[in-house]
């Protein structure tokens, strides 16, 4: 077995409420629709990665509920290799998402099943072993993340990091990565760092892993490493619908092409592409492109 990608991560049955402003804290708000689709940003990453065309193994935990059910088949449908998704007893990882009218969100995941995903088996390791990268984020147990990126260390495996939601991390795990994915927020929090301009947290980040890249929304990304590349990544310009799973699909698109051979900057400029499809989209796992969408929207942006 030959894989471009495994991910380790989470999987959430997303019940998303369409509403025309995020309620503030202690305050009701009415909203206009509502919505469960499938979702988790470790499933939502494997999927991207196997729509951006990668051959994609996914390891992760569904509860024993009905959610748990749907969510497998999604994954499954999406072409993801699911042998390592594991069932457990209990509920599944559930996220409580409202999107406002301007696209932007705000997200609770109770994680449920994915608490429980420790202890890769052997034909977990293989499947890290027989992939160029491996991608984790973190929705489910730092352990389990650790032992994922030790076991790709151990096999020559790639290792990426999209290290959100925002935590500090320990210095083994910042050891093992070899590309970290953050936004600005997670950036400072694993950087330690009040700083606000993307230079000075490039500059502190790439102290502790090789390859950095900072998404920054609407703004782009920018990607650094510890030779001193630095470079910037403009946006594709389009219409937000919903911000959900933007950053997801840019991650499993990142992967996908770096697994490929596409240097990374590169890289970065194709998976911009794949979010600027996803953020035109309602919805998590729903929204995310195919690799001729991505294309397309590659070539008229980066011409
Ligand atoms: O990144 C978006 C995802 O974050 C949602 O699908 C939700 O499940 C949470 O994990």
């Amino acid at each position: 077995m030959s894989l471009e990608v495994t991910v380790v991560g989470s999987v959430n049955m997303d019940l998303v409420a369409t509403t025309p402003t995020l309620p503030a804290p202690g305050e009701t708000v009415l909203g206009h629709g509502f919505s469960t689709v499938p979702g988790g940003k470790g499933a939502n990453q494997a999927v991207a990665a196997a729509r951006a065309g990668g051959r994609t193994a996914f390891i992760g935990a569904v509860g024993s509920d009905g959610f748990g059910t749907e969510l497998r088949s999604a994954l499954e449908l999406s072409g993801v290799d699911i042998d390592g998704l594991r069932t457990v007893p209990g509920p599944s990882g559930v996220a409580l998402i409202a999107v406002d009218d301007a696209g932007e969100n705000s997200i609770v995941v109770a994680p449920g099943a994915n608490g429980e995903l420790r202890n890769l088996t052997v034909e977990d390791r293989g499947r890290i072993a027989a992939a160029s990268v491996l991608v984790c984020q973190l929705e489910v147990p730092l352990l389990a993340v650790l032992e994922a990126a030790r076991a790709a260390r151990e096999a020559g495996t790639r290792v990426v990091l999209n290290a959100a939601p925002a935590r500090e991390l320990p210095a083994e795990l910042l050891s093992l990565v070899d590309l970290l994915v953050v936004n600005e927020g997670e950036a400072r929090t694993l950087a330690d760092t009040e700083a606000t301009d993307p230079g000075s947290l490039i500059d502190a980040l790439v102290r502790v892993v090789p390859h950095v890249v900072l998404t920054l929304g609407g703004a782009g990304s920018v990607y650094g490493d510890r030779g001193g590349r630095r470079e910037t990544v403009a946006a594709p310009k389009v219409t937000v619908v919903d911000t959900t799973a933007a950053g997801d699909s840019f991650t499993g698109a990142l992967a996908v092409a770096w697994a490929e051979g596409r240097d990374l900057p590169e890289a970065c400029r194709w998976a911009s592409a794949a979010g600027g499809v996803t953020v035109q989209r309602p919805g998590a796992t729903s929204a995310l492109p195919g690799r001729a969408e991505i294309d397309d929207l590659y070539e008229v942006t980066y011409p």
